[in-house]
């Protein structure tokens, strides 16, 4: 693939070649010196239209820790807010003879929108409630490190707001392409009809779907992306889809802990889970680092230099 706009694009193959990459790197960073002098004549823009702690940070992380040289744009403070366009500003700043783009954008489609239109790489780091691929490369990369390089068999949940997220559809692609059971539970209003026919199991019964999952992976309610009317209140959520560690504790086997982040504590998921040896929540984001560099590496391979 010339750029990273879904895992929809990507093959099982493509996903292990990241993943052995990643195992790579991981090693490096692991040393004393973090860095490998890679991309040194490499430059790359993060582009930011939206808020982000995990992806932004280990983006420029794996960027600097592949030695490439890197800006920073944040929408917030740019001339975006004076009424430039998204191909204006990213071909003014590709002018300053910039190699690759990083992009997390509100808009569904606007990565894909944007590597029509321009000469450097695309890697999404989030369009909307499209894709968010190299969360789903690190999810998928923790739940090998934890159970396994095969996923047959492998049965795994995703909990929450699957209407507005991004990381769910992700996710399920990518857990697919590799072998693995896929189940969405959620309320009614969160699971979009669609959902069923990208073959994955749909329930609305949080301690069924625990009691039948390898893996719980708990995403947090956008409540900047929906209208709160046609919702179950935060009270109400917690109450049917909230995992305390009393619903844990009852199941008869260990299952995985994982979240993307940001948590809200105490909604869908409490501290003691969050916090427990049955989660990996701060593995999945040290594996973002690792993840972050392999897409980088490869992509930046394809580059004529
Ligand atoms: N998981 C994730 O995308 O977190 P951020 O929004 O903080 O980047």
């Amino acid at each position: 693939v010339k750029h990273i706009i879904g895992i929809e694009d990507l093959t099982k193959a493509d996903i292990e070649l990241i993943f052995k990459t990643a195992d790579n790197f991981k090693q490096v960073i692991n040393r004393p010196i973090k860095k490998v002098p890679s991309l040194r004549d490499i430059t790359i823009a993060n582009l930011f239209f939206e808020n982000s702690t995990r992806t932004r940070l280990s983006f420029e992380l794996a960027e600097k820790r592949l030695s490439a040289d890197i800006v920073n744009f944040s929408a917030a403070s740019s001339s975006v807010k004076k009424g430039e366009t998204l191909v204006d500003t990213v071909n003014n700043i590709l002018s300053m003879k910039v190699d690759m783009v990083v992009m997390r954008h509100p808009n569904p489609g606007a990565a894909k929108f944007l590597s029509e239109r321009i000469g450097a790489k695309v890697i999404n780091a989030g369009d909307g409630t499209h894709e968010h691929p190299t969360q789903a490369l690190l999810d998928a990369y923790s739940i090998r490190e934890k159970h396994g390089e095969d996923f047959k068999g492998k049965k795994v949940v995703i909990v929450g707001d699957i209407l507005h997220s991004r990381v769910a559809l992700s996710n399920i692609f990518c857990l697919q392409k590799l072998g693995a059971e896929v189940m969405v539970c959620g309320p009614t209003t969160l699971v979009p009809k669609f959902i069923g026919e990208l073959g994955v199991k749909v329930e609305h019964n949080l301690r069924k779907a625990l009691e039948w999952c390898d893996v719980a992976n708990m995403l947090r309610i956008q409540l900047e992306r929906q209208d709160m009317k046609y919702f179950p209140s935060l009270r109400e959520y917690t109450m049917l889809f909230g995992l305390d560690k009393k619903l844990l504790n009852s199941l008869d086997k260990k299952i995985t802990i994982m979240h993307p982040g940001p948590i809200n504590r105490g909604v869908e998921i409490t501290s003691d889970v969050a916090d427990s040896d049955q989660s990996i929540i701060l593995q999945q984001v040290e594996n973002g680092v690792a993840i972050r560099m392999a897409v980088i590496y490869l992509l930046a391979g394809q580059i004529g230099r």
